[in-house]
């Protein structure tokens, strides 16, 4: 059985570029009403739907599969809020290719737009800031065929 790595934990405010530490941005969201909890955050269990669509479509891409069940979601911390009109990115990695299984790094980080006070033009101005992490996972993804069992996707194991 294909084993998960523990990550690193991270300071809440720390700024990150993923694409310098090798991922690949699979999903954009902005956070709507829809999204939100009863404390005016993002409602968690949508973010793990994102995390995990965003995941499956990197990996679906990576395993040129479309046929693909997830098998794990591991532990997750919500280190920070996402709030109303935050756009959250989920960035992903492949940690471990395995014969039907391939386990993803999945790194959502948080982009916040601020109005410019000083440019209070009939155009607003936004300023972006630099992302921040707020929550990552690994997920294990497995290859199936039609009956629903797990099928070798990696052309290194194939016959
Ligand atoms: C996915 C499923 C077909 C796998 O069946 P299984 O009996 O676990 O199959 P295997 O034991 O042959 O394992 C398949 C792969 O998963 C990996 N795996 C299994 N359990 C794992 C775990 N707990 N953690 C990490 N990897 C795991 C195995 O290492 C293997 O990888 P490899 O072939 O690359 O070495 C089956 O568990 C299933 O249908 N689960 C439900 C999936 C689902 O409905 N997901 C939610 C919606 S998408």
């Amino acid at each position: 059985m294909a084993k998960t790595k523990k990550q690193p934990t991270r300071s809440a405010n720390e700024e990150i570029n993923p694409e310098h530490q090798g991922y690949l941005r699979s999903y954009r969201r902005i956070v709507m009403y829809e999204d939100l909890n009863a404390a005016g955050t993002i409602f968690g269990g949508r973010l793990v739907s994102w995390i995990d669509e965003g995941s499956a479509i990197f990996a679906g891409c990576q395993m040129n599969a479309r046929r693909i069940v997830t098998k794990k979601i591991s532990e997750l911390i919500f280190n920070q809020p996402a709030k109303l009109g935050d756009m959250l990115e989920i960035w992903c990695k492949v940690i471990n290719s395995g014969k039907t299984s391939l386990i993803v790094d999945a790194l959502v980080t948080r982009r916040v737009f601020v109005d410019d006070q000083k440019e209070n033009t009939a155009i607003t101005q936004y300023q972006s800031k630099a992302e921040t992490e707020i929550c990552r996972c690994e997920l294990v993804f497995v290859a199936v065929n039609e009956k629903g069992q797990p099928r070798i996707w990696n052309p290194k194991y194939a016959k």
